[in-house]
């Protein structure tokens, strides 16, 4: 039998024999979180495969399929377990590559062990990222016959922006330039001049074999010129980022309020950074309440101090504000409070970052709407050089600002990965679609404040005698919505009721003249619109808009501006067909023709609301009923 599968027998007699006694030797260890990346074929099945063989505690469901294999093809022996444990890690990768990273786990004496496996193709730079955002180390392999690779770069240049500390250069295959050392010398050489231009301030270099097991767990005879340890010695004493977080400053994002019974109210989370004992003064953010810890509950006693990386529940000696998305933090060192930042992003979905539509951003355990300005620049993480784009493709890593629809507590990634690091999702598919890291605030969203008048909205609104509201028309170009809005707003005047009309080939003649039909473009005609409309609602009128606002999230993301229920979405719902054959300004002619891009219906595409509050169809009704079909419901 195999070295693996006797010590799995010794390890499984032992927790049949004293289950606690095990889980008790385990509970102990610290536990190492690190991601193996590189380039394809660099070797990292069979690095992986080699750690969990030789530390020899693979976890129970890859150990019954190993056994399994050994058994059907009748082999014995370590190199045969060995490779096969290799292919099926391999072909398990194979089947779940496109959709995530694999976490392996595995121990040592000293240590347990999570590795994520991701795929080295550049198209997964966004598993690589998931599978770094949580890892103490990175081992970044290097094939010794190939040298320093493009993915080599993309993945250094990642895992120290994402803000792993420790870097071990593995370079991979020595068994295959013959242990050469002058070769090995010259791979690390190249390496350091890489890495010292993106600041990675030191990394560990290793000469290896993941297939020979040169220099995995012990010293390599075949190279008695290298003087540092084995790589599982590294892995196993490496300090951990945990022991470093426990000296910044306390801070709890609180993930839920406890509130079983009225004498009882506890804010739960995973404290971030610092330690926390009863008696300590805190501060609430963002609204900068101030109160004493009394207690520090868990499921068992209560404790006399908590660390960074504990999850923990607090009670506090003050009645004070605080839910979900706050962050508690030591009363003598605050986080800022800010809406607009800097920061950089990773891009991480098929459909291009769109500048200026709304997105979910979550950071912590906040989720809030950010809008994202065109970046600043791309970094091409090849050459390190700067590049001017309009928004940020699949993989591509950008420097940009964003803005947020509320101030939100924070800490620069390069102080607190949690409260610093964060990701974006697609409001309308819930798929994250990048990921990203806060540089800075700008000073612009503390220095600008909103001005509170005396002249209130509602004084506008009750001089008028009416209620503000936004008719908001959607709808293909010529499917009649400036007719249909135009007769409306006729009706409403002579009503007495104090309207506006803002139409899109009107505005775009003036506000508006700098923008085109691209996607950007439109979204931004639409934010403008939305702003404006806003403020004609302030002053108490009831605005009416025909723009043909194209896609779903940005008539969301006005409908959202807007106080409850005063965002009316009209569909004036006019098939293509036939706004085509009326063709009244003789544009879907020319867009057919190819003279005219990017035409709503053609070569770009129209998103019907779901469940607008009215929807007209204009081959049952004249302009003139339509009109009057809105008023009444309008007006009862
Ligand atoms: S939106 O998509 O950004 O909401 P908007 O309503 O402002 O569009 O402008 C649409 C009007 O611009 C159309 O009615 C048409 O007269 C004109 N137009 C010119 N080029 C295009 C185009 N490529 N796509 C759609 N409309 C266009």
């Amino acid at each position: 039998m195999s070295e693996t599968k006797e010590s799995s027998y010794v390890t499984e007699a032992l927790i049949a024999e004293d289950i606690d006694a095990y889980l008790e030797k385990h509970q102990h260890k610290s536990l190492l979180r690190f991601i193996t990346c590189g380039s394809v074929d660099d070797g990292k099945s069979t690095l992986i495969g080699r750690l969990l063989y030789d530390s020899k505690m693979i976890f129970e469901d890859q150990l019954a399929a190993l056994e399994a294999d050994s058994k059907r093809v009748g082999t014995q022996g370590q190199n045969i377990d060995f490779a096969l444990l290799v292919d099926g890690l391999a072909a398990e990768r194979e089947q779940g590559i496109t959709i995530d990273v694999a976490y392996r786990f595995f121990a040592t004496e000293k240590r347990k062990f999570i590795v994520a496996d991701t795929p080295g193709h550049e198209q997964y730079t966004r598993n690589m990222v998931t599978g770094a955002s949580t890892a103490d180390l990175a081992v970044i392999l290097i094939d010794a016959r190939k040298g320093v690779l493009t993915q080599t770069r993309r993945h250094s240049y990642l895992a120290n922006l994402i803000g792993i500390k420790n870097i071990v250069l593995a370079v991979n295959k020595m068994d295959l330039i013959g242990y050469d050392q002058a070769k090995y010398e010259a791979i690390v050489a190249d390496y350091a001049k890489f890495a010292a231009e993106i600041g990675i301030a030191s990394f560990t270099p290793m000469p290896i074999s993941g297939f020979m097991g040169d220099n995995i767990t012990t010293q390599s005879p075949n190279m008695p010129w290298y003087k540092g340890v084995p790589l599982i010695e590294f892995l196993e004493t490496v300090e951990l980022n945990v022991t470093a977080d426990q000296d910044k400053p306390f801070r709890l994002p609180v993930q839920w309020v406890n509130r079983p019974n009225l004498d009882f109210r506890g804010f739960s989370g995973l404290i971030a950074s610092g330690t926390v004992k009863p008696g300590d003064a805190i501060r609430v953010l963002p609204s900068g309440k101030t109160s004493t810890v009394t207690r520090i509950v868990t499921l068992g006693d209560d404790l006399p101090q908590a660390v960074a990386g504990q999850s923990i529940t607090l009670t506090l000696a003050d009645e004070i504000d605080c839910s979900r998305g706050d962050v508690i933090t030591a009363a003598e060192s605050p986080v800022q409070v800010a809406d607009q930042f800097e920061t950089t992003i990773v891009w991480m979905a098929d459909e291009p970052l769109v500048p200026g539509r709304p997105y979910w951003l979550k950071l912590g355990t906040q989720t809030v709407t950010a809008t994202i300005h065109t970046p600043k620049y791309q970094v091409n993480v090849n050459t390190l050089e700067h590049v001017a784009v309009k928004t940020l493709e699949l993989n591509a890593i950008g420097v940009t600002n964003l803005n947020l629809d509320r101030p939100i507590p924070f800490e620069s990634y390069a102080q607190n990965r949690t409260l610093g690091g964060f990701i974006l999702i697609d409001k309308l598919t819930n798929a994250t679609v990048g990921a990203g890291i806060i540089h800075f605030s700008l000073r612009r969203a503390q220095n600008v404040h909103w001005q509170a008048l005396d002249i209130s909205r509602d004084t506008h609104a009750s001089l008028k005698n009416q209620k503000p509201a936004v008719l908001w028309f959607t709808g293909l170009s010529g499917a009649g919505k400036s007719t249909i809005a135009n007769l409306v707003e006729k009706k409403l005047v002579r009503m007495n009721r104090h309207t506006f009309l803002l139409d899109g080939d009107n505005v775009r003649h003036g506000l508006n003249k700098d923008l085109g039909f691209t996607q950007a473009d439109r979204v931004e005609n639409i934010r403008r619109v939305g702003e404006v409309a806003k403020l004609m609602t302030d002053a108490g009128l009831i605005v009416i808009t025909a723009f043909i606002s194209p896609f779903q999230a940005e008539r969301q993301m006005v409908r959202d501006m807007m106080a409850p229920g005063e965002f009316i979405e009209i569909h004036i719902d006019t098939p293509l067909a036939e706004a085509e054959a009326r063709d009244v300004k003789g544009l879907y002619k020319k867009a057919r023709a190819g003279e005219l891009k990017n035409f709503t219906g053609i070569d770009s595409p129209y998103e019907p609301p779901d469940s607008p509050e009215i929807r007209i169809d204009t081959a049952k009704l004249t302009p003139e009923q339509a009109a009057d079909f809105i008023i009444e419901r309008l007006i009862p």
